[in-house]
């Protein structure tokens, strides 16, 4: 078995199986936010990441993607019902999404979560060299630093939780909490999107394990563990790069005529997820409609909605409740070869999303809770020219960051109609000046600078970093 240094261990890999239109198989980047993160920083980086590639059955081996080792987990049929749609989608997420929906609780789905997480560990424990970085992703996860310490206590071990983490009231209800709180306290480091997370954690630790803790530093058994906040990011110069290419900024051209050459173009990027407040948004929209602010003629809305999780049971329910309001909205308001909204449900290459961000006057960024929201950071590094409004939430991670965007709480219907009016009235001034403002933080705050605070924190040698450094 070959072994790396730096290895990465995510319950997805960077790619994921697809049927191609002759229905052969084929493999393409897998839309979501942690490989979105992850896949421009090891792009080179002599490394492996280890993570499952989307179906049941043995696991397929995978070519080197961009000189990065894929080593796949299998799961099987029942690991992939009771693990990743159970534990992870329907017991996790909505918990740490402020539960939204109701999240479920099931010993059988409990058992899988250990089994599975069982299973990266070890595989993990196979692919990392002597002494080696280990960097352990996300929800579907948090119990493998604890595993993987007990079996290789050799190696440096980072978590890192790219969704929300949840206050103690919440977080309490889970059956199993202090085994998940022990998982992550096998890490040297554990980080989140946000301080808050830092500190819920740390009170819970507290309260659950009886364990001192602060906001920084947990001491257990006999090692130190840091906490602390890593708002993850983008490859803005990337982005800005596509935006500005030539083929691209075509493709934004034809793209606004063949939506009707309207005055403003409304654009929403979403996985189909009820946490992103996508029927809030449509309601908002259609009132504007009704009451006379918007002329479907003047302003379009595209909604990109990428369906995600399919057969979990709120995503389907989801889905057919959004896909009756488009067909409502569009049968109320729109006309022939005129609809009121663009609505696709196609993964995209990123070439035809930096067109998309390119034709948006207005990006409409309203989720209920997120942990950051990339496609919000996409959209600011896409204004090359310093255009454009981007309507953020108020609970997605990345309003931290942009206090320039016109915040709005998606729960309040006329909050988010007046918030969507004025992003769509707002002058070039006003909008240059907020847009110049986050671009230059995103230039300041892009992946790069996220993984280097991260791992030099996890890191203390410097020497992982050294190399990071020298593959960009
Ligand atoms: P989440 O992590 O919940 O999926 P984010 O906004 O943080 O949400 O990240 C979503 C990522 O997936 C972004 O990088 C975005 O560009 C990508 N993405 C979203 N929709 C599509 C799509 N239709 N095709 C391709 N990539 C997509
Ligand atoms: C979010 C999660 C990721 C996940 C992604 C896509 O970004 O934080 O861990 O990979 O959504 O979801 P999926 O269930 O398709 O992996």
């Amino acid at each position: 078995m070959r072994q790396s240094s730096l290895v990465v261990v995510a319950n997805r890999l960077p790619i994921d199986d697809s049927m191609a239109p002759d229905g052969a198989c084929e493999w393409r980047r897998s839309p979501g936010g942690l490989v979105s993160a992850l896949h421009p920083l090891l792009r080179h980086t002599p490394a492996t990441w280890v993570g499952w590639a989307g179906g049941t059955g043995p696991a397929p081996a995978l070519p080197d993607v961009d000189g990065v080792r894929m080593h796949t987990v299998a799961l099987s049929a029942d690991d992939l019902r009771d693990h990743y749609e159970g534990f992870a989608n329907a017991t996790l997420w909505p918990l740490y999404h402020d539960s939204v929906e109701q999240p479920e609780y099931h010993r059988r789905w409990w058992e899988a979560y250990q089994r599975v997480n069982q299973r990266f560990a070890e595989a993990t424990a196979d692919v990392a060299e002597p002494g080696a970085v280990v960097w352990v992703q996300d929800y579907h996860l948090q119990l493998v630093p604890g595993l993987l310490r007990q079996l290789r206590p050799d190696l440096r071990i980072g978590f890192f939780l790219h969704v929300p983490f949840p206050p103690p009231e919440l977080f309490m209800q889970l059956p199993r909490r202090a085994e998940l709180l022990r998982g992550m306290l096998g890490a040297d480091l554990v980080g989140f999107q946000r301080s808050q997370a830092a500190h819920n954690f740390a009170q819970l630790v507290a309260k659950v394990l009886d364990v001192p803790a602060t906001d920084r530093r947990i001491a257990v058994d006999d090692r130190v563990v840091r906490i602390g906040a890593f708002p993850v990011s983008i490859d803005t110069v990337e982005m800005a790069a596509l935006a500005t290419r030539p083929d691209v900024a075509d493709r934004a051209a034809r793209l606004r005529h063949d939506l009707g050459s309207p005055e403003q173009v409304i654009l929403s990027v979403d996985r189909m997820d009820y946490t992103k407040g996508i029927e809030q948004r449509l309601k908002a929209y259609s009132e504007l409609i009704a009451d006379g602010h918007v002329k479907v003629r003047d302003t379009v809305l595209v909604q990109v909605a990428v369906p995600s999780r399919e057969r979990v049971g709120q995503y389907q329910i989801l889905r057919e409740r959004v896909e009756r309001e488009v067909g409502r909205i569009n049968g109320e308001f729109g006309r022939v070869g005129e609809p009121a909204i663009h609505y696709l449900t196609q993964p995209f290459d990123r070439a035809e999303l930096a067109a998309l961000y390119r034709v948006a006057d207005v990006m409409a960024v309203t989720p209920l809770r997120d942990g950051m929201n990339l496609v919000a950071k996409e959209y600011v590094a896409a204004r090359v020219d310093d255009t454009g409004a981007l309507l953020l939430s108020e609970f997605a991670g990345a309003a931290a960051e942009l206090p320039q965007a016109y915040l709005v709480n998606p729960h309040d219907l006329e909050g988010l109609k007046q918030g969507l009016l004025a992003a769509l009235r707002a002058g070039p001034d006003d909008l240059g000046a907020r847009m110049r403002a986050m671009r230059a933080h995103l230039h300041r705050h892009d992946i790069r600078a996220w993984a280097r605070s991260y791992l030099s924190a996890l890191d203390d040698s410097g020497s992982l970093l050294t190399r990071l450094s020298a593959a960009d």
